[in-house]
């Protein structure tokens, strides 16, 4: 019979979930147990534990018995609800940090938490910092971003990858796992061949004289314009691609400046948006690509198909073309040797793809015919396609710039920039910050906005590229967020507190707790490492950003109902109620922790 995999807990998780750990998780593996203990022959009833709907009725609930007594039924045993929700609460281990299980409606098993762990939770927070949630092992992962392609337009779609991409990689090495940020740079193929005749026409001493491409666009379009209408040229520029695939020094130096015209400019809209990754060109799989072609001839798993060698991954897709009727390889042969090379050299066990949703057939049958050549064993590595929608502009079209270009990143970097130095402006911030927390506050903002007005919707849609929208100071935002947080730090501040002192300060004082909205806020900081492992599961970073957004509310609601400072009626300080401000300063560096993970930068005064 199918037993549910282990669910034994360990003497320490019964006093407590382990540091770090999740409530949620420690509740689902409680009631997991009670679930085996009490219908040992059940062997698919769910555990479903949630947070709770109203925190009238408890801090968390457990909705399993409903399901249950269904399940039960469905075999022909007579139950109700009500008595399986007992039955349950019966087999529940005892555990100090829940006060008391209740049981409540058709079958609701309500769940208090004791609000020691609160305590106990929030001041290892504050004197060690936001911790991670532990995990089983440390793995090595490969993060595919942003993977734009030389001399073709770098366009938004990349900006997407490289904000999304940054943003999981700094997710899984903050809870420990061996990130690999790699640059799939297009720069190989036959488009080479062209750019490079093109070149030794028009820059004959390109070996000695550093040639002044100064937009790579021009010349992509002046080549391909020959290409197509010139018979010499194109065979010439096949030659070229003949002689570069073969590492010919000449041609490969031609092939250098050209790329580095390309990789200059990415450099620059990367560096500005805190995005890192590590360039592995797919021109770096070349002689990877001659020998995983072979190999999959040899399995004998190429078909004949007019000319082409191909490759079925799935019968319900299209196949792999593995090798051109030219002899020439592609993009699918060029993915083929990169899955390889990063399981087996990298040893990579969890490989993610930051692209576009329209490659979703591509990965698919990658996966597929990786698995099929016996390169992948699906059972030790993971692999996802972290696909995200398309941006469109206001009109609800795809986003171009007014000449009908794809948009010119830098500019409209440009333009958040200026945007965001206009709101600073309106806000009367010039008049009270420093010229250079004045720019600082505007990069924040600038660059802030474009990114979390990415990373806050579910990356699977489309969604509409704003700046009027990214730069509202209300609702779920960043200049909403990142005020916020300043107001926060400002709380300590003015009560003549710095993170120094309040950290000294939260190794003898406790968190205060006893007010329903001190306890409120207390709860949704303790879900932070439930959010992020939820976002390990599912990718889903914009539960991340919907987290954050909560927090500030819920902040919002106990900054309103308790007093932190109190001042007399001339103004001066009278209380300092420093169980507050340690409430405040966890809620701060939670934030903060928020943000990092974001790639959204902090400022202090804004
Ligand atoms: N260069 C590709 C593009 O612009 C993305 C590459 C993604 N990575 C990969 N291993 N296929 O669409």
């Amino acid at each position: 019979s199918g037993k549910r995999p282990s669910g034994a807990i360990s003497k320490a998780e019964m006093k407590e979930p382990v540091v770090g750990s999740s409530i949620l998780g420690a509740l689902q593996k409680y009631f997991e147990l009670a679930i085996q203990r009490a219908y040992p022959d059940l062997t698919d009833a769910p555990v479903v534990v949630t947070v709770s709907g109203n925190s009238k009725f408890g801090d968390y609930q457990c909705n399993s018995a409903m399901q249950i007594a269904q399940l039960l039924k469905n075999q022909g045993l007579k139950s109700n609800p009500r008595e399986v929700a007992q039955k349950l609460v019966s087999e529940v281990p005892e555990f100090s940090w829940v006060r008391k299980l209740e049981i409540a409606g058709p079958g609701f098993i309500n769940i208090t938490l004791d609000r020691s762990i609160g305590h106990r939770a929030l001041s290892e927070l504050l004197t060690k910092g936001v911790q991670p949630p532990p995990i089983e092992r440390k793995m090595t992962i490969v993060v595919d971003f942003p993977s734009a392609n030389i001399a073709k337009d770098m366009h938004v779609g990349h900006l997407r990858a490289g904000i999304i991409g940054e943003s999981i990689s700094r997710l899984l090495e903050f809870i420990g796992h061996n990130v690999l940020r790699i640059d799939h740079l297009g720069d190989w193929g036959t488009q080479f061949g062209m750019l490079i005749a093109h070149l030794q026409d028009i820059f004959p001493d390109y070996q000695t004289k550093s040639p002044p491409i100064g937009d790579l666009q021009k010349f992509y379009k002046e080549s391909k314009k020959r290409f197509d209408e010139d018979p010499d040229f194109k065979k010439r520029a096949y030659e070229c691609v003949v002689k570069l695939q073969s590492f010919d020094p000449v041609y490969k130096k031609a092939w250098e400046l050209i790329c580095d015209v390309s990789r200059k400019e990415f450099q620059k809209i990367y560096a500005r948006l805190d995005i890192t990754s590590e360039e592995y060109g797919e021109s770096f799989y070349q002689t990877r690509m001659e020998a995983v072609v072979k190999e999959l001839e040899q399995k004998g798993l190429l078909e004949e198909d007019e000319g082409r060698k191909v490759m079925w991954g799935r019968k319900d897709r299209i196949p792999f073309t593995i090798v051109k009727s030219d002899g020439g390889f592609t993009y699918d042969t060029s993915d083929m040797a990169t899955i390889k090379f990063r399981i087996h050299e990298q040893k990579a066990e969890w490989l993610i793809y930051v692209t576009d949703a329209g490659q979703a057939t591509h990965f698919e049958v990658l996966e597929a015919c990786a698995i099929k050549a016996g390169i992948m064993d699906p059972e030790k590595v993971r692999m996802d396609h972290m696909a995200f929608g398309v941006v469109l502009g206001e009109d609800k079209k795809k986003f171009k710039t007014r000449s009908g270009e794809t948009v010119k990143l830098a500019a409209l970097l440009d333009e958040g920039l200026k945007r965001a130095g206009e709101k600073l402006k309106e806000k009367g911030r010039d008049q009270v910050l420093t010229p250079e927390e004045l720019k600082k506050a505007q990069e924040a903002l600038a660059y802030g906005c474009i990114k979390y007005a990415d990373l806050s919707h579910n990356r699977i849609h489309e969604y509409v590229f704003s700046f009027d929208k990214m730069l509202e100071d209300k609702g779920n935002t960043a200049v909403y967020l990142l005020y916020m947080l300043t107001r926060i730090r400002s709380i300590a501040r003015l009560a003549g507190h710095t993170s120094e002192t309040l950290k000294e300060l939260a190794k003898s004082t406790p968190v205060s707790l006893d007010h329903e909205k001190e306890w409120n806020l207390a709860k949704v900081l303790l879900r932070f490492t439930e959010t992020l492992e939820k976002i390990t599961r599912d990718l889903g970073l914009h539960h991340l950003c919907e987290y954050l957004y909560e927090l500030s509310t819920v902040f919002s609601e106990f900054y309103d109902n308790c007093y932190c400072v109190e001042k007399d009626s001339k103004g001066e300080i009278k209380v300092i109620h420093v169980g507050r401000l340690l409430l405040c300063e966890a809620t701060a560096t939670v934030m903060e922790k928020c943000f990092n993970i974001l790639g959204i930068r902090t400022v202090s005064k804004m």
